[in-house]
């Protein structure tokens, strides 16, 4: 008996040592995080996203999606980043990626300003996230904190991009299983969505909605259909927001009210379903739409690789050490 409760001690402590390691795995993350070890972080991720939203301001829109399609993919650990080598694939060739995910020159541009002011320091992980959110705030939308302490993954998955990231073509029901799938609610999902205030889509992701569907506004469908033939012209772009296409404000939800949602699936949120209260409430009242958007991406931000993951502070965004 005395041996059994010593053996069961024995295998406690080992317990509770296996289970501090896997939290100290996955980091408690916190916005203070670099504050000794790289002071200049902020300023220098700023001015990286500031000279490139000068340069163009749609980069703001594509660093914002750039950090969704990294966190939906095993957790916000930069193997959005990883270039394809001769051992593996990575996400980059990804449908919902290739062609499409665009800016990884930006991200190593301030990945090289930090490697000047703190070597080997910064993840690429965290500085997608911080890009993400000064992209959002210099196209006039809110700004946050953001919790830091991310580390770069040593492998990346183009099976897991291909399942995990929703098409524009996905139903309502769809969406929220698959943000549920993440841990995001219904309402995170519909915060989140929100950010197709800013950017643009090519021709092939809302084709057939233009030219098929009724739940749409008939002129808004025959403005698109100009720029986006029947066959064709696959690539061409069109702004979600027609009004504001660089500026991050609650015009999206406005837009889905008169049925001008420009994809299949941004319709969905207001089209008789769950989410319909929401869509009006943001239409209605933008700094509830701000502070649900800043929370759904702090929530979607601390998004974590699954324990027992190798992971790193990359050199090189695009290659592991
Ligand atoms: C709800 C499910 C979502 C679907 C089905 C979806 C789908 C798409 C598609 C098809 C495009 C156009 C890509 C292209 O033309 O190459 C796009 C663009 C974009 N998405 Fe989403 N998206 C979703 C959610 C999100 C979320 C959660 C975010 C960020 C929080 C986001 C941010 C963006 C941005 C900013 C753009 C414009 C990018 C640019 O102009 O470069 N999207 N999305
Ligand atoms: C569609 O949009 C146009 C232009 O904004 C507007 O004048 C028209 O009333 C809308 N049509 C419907 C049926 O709501």
């Amino acid at each position: 008996m005395a041996t059994f409760t010593r053996r069961s001690m024995a295998f406690l402590a080992l317990a509770v040592v296996v289970l501090a390691g896997a939290a100290v795995d996955a980091q408690q993350l916190s916005p203070n995080f670099y504050s000794k070890t790289c002071p200049s972080l902020a300023t220098i991720v700023r001015q990286g996203m500031a000279s490139a939203v000068q340069k163009e301001k749609r980069m703001g829109a594509s660093i914002l999606r750039m950090f969704f399609h990294d966190c939906f993919v095993n957790g916000c650990d930069g193997s959005i980043l990883l270039d394809d080598t001769s051992t593996f694939t990575g996400e980059k060739g990804a449908g919902p990626n290739a062609n499409s995910v665009r800016g990884f020159e930006v991200i190593d541009a301030i990945k090289t300003q930090l490697e000047a002011s703190c070597k080997a320091t910064v993840s690429c992980a965290d500085i997608l996230a911080l890009a993400a959110r000064d992209g959002v705030n210099l196209l006039g939308g809110p700004t946050w904190s953001v919790p830091l302490g991310r580390k770069d993954s040593r492998t990346a998955s183009q099976s897991l991009a291909n399942s995990n990231l929703p098409g524009p073509g996905s139903s309502l029901a769809t969406l929220i299983t698959m943000f549920g799938n993440q841990g995001l609610s219904a309402r995170d999902m519909t915060a989140l969505s929100g950010a197709h205030t800013i950017g643009r889509s090519q021709c092939q992701f809302f084709r057939s909605r233009i030219y098929t569907e009724s739940n749409i506004n008939a002129s808004f469908a025959s403005l698109r259909q100009q720029t986006c033939p029947r066959s064709g012209g696959d690539s061409n772009l069109a702004p979600f927001d027609v009004q504001t296409p660089d500026g991050f404000d609650n015009a999206y939800y406005q837009n889905l009210l008169v049925q001008k949602g420009l994809l299949h699936s941004d319709q969905e949120l207001f089209n008789g379903g769950s989410q319909d209260a929401l869509v009006r409430q943001y239409s209605s009242n933008p700094s509830q739409f701000s502070t649900d958007f800043v929370t759904a991406m702090i929530k979607m931000g601390s998004l974590l690789p699954s324990s027992g993951t190798k992971t790193e502070v990359r050199l090189n965004c695009r290659k592991v050490n």
